[in-house]
């Protein structure tokens, strides 16, 4: 889905919240509170974007990788991600936003899919903030998935294979209500995607960060948005 920006804010906004554990070693603490005091920055950062108005936001919270890591810290993430749903419902409400979750949900924990599904489904109505999480996210498996969906749809006939296309195929992503991030954020200064937004991201603009994400404040946020106005954005063309 493509929308075009008629104001200066990016119309949707992908952030790669990287760094919690070395913010944490640096303060020779143990990685969950690095990642709890990342949790406590996601909720700053979604407050902000409620209070610009801005559109759309989408967190990576756990890529599928994330899963090889030693089970320990596995669990305490999923504890957090689960105490974070629980207490945040009230205030989606109360703030009219929209919260839906993106990726495999095979392999997260019955009750983490149950109040996932409970979230969106109370907040589906809500037209202010369109907050996307990725949860078991994996880049790759959305486009392989698509292509899998978009193929049995030839098969049983949906389609002809001319309608085997860029937009159609969009329409098949796990990211099929959203437009195309318009920006990308990344802290901790890593300079890669890890298998985020592959497809989406074709014509995204990136601001990588050096801080940790535990480090990322509300001015911080607000200055990858002031750059992002200067950003000249010609899709391949031309601008005279
Ligand atoms: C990357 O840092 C961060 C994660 C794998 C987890 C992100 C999760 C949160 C911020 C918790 C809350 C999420 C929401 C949506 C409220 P890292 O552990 O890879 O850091 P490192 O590269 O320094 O080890």
């Amino acid at each position: 889905m493509n929308k075009t920006n008629n104001n200066f804010y990016p119309v949707h906004i992908a952030i790669i919240m990287d760094g919690n554990g070395r913010w944490a070693k640096k303060k020779s603490l143990p990685r969950i509170a690095g990642h709890q005091k990342g949790a406590k920055r996601a909720r700053e950062i979604i407050e902000a974007s409620i209070k610009l108005n801005l559109e759309y936001l989408t967190l990576f919270a756990f890529s599928s990788e994330n899963w090889s890591r030693p089970k320990n810290e596995v669990n305490d993430l999923m504890v957090l991600l689960n105490d974070y749903l629980n207490k945040e419902t009230e205030q989606y409400l109360k703030r009219n936003v929209k919260l839906r979750v993106i990726g495999n949900r095979n392999r997260l924990q019955s009750s983490i899919v149950k109040r996932i599904q409970q979230i969106e489904n109370i907040t589906i109505n809500n037209n202010g903030l369109q907050l996307t999480i990725a949860l078991d996210y994996s880049g790759r498996e959305d486009i392989l998935f698509a292509i899998k969906e978009i193929y049995k749809s030839y098969v049983n006939k949906n389609i002809n294979f001319d309608e085997i296309t860029i937009p159609n195929l969009s329409n098949y992503l796990m990211t099929s209500e959203l437009p195309d991030p318009d920006l990308i954020i990344r802290t901790s200064g890593e300079v890669r995607l890890s298998n985020f937004f592959l497809w989406q991201s074709a014509y995204s603009e990136f601001e990588f960060v050096k801080c940790c994400w535990p480090d990322f404040t509300k001015r911080k946020f607000m200055l990858c948005l002031e750059k992002f106005k200067n950003r000249e954005r010609r899709y391949g063309n031309i601008h005279e």
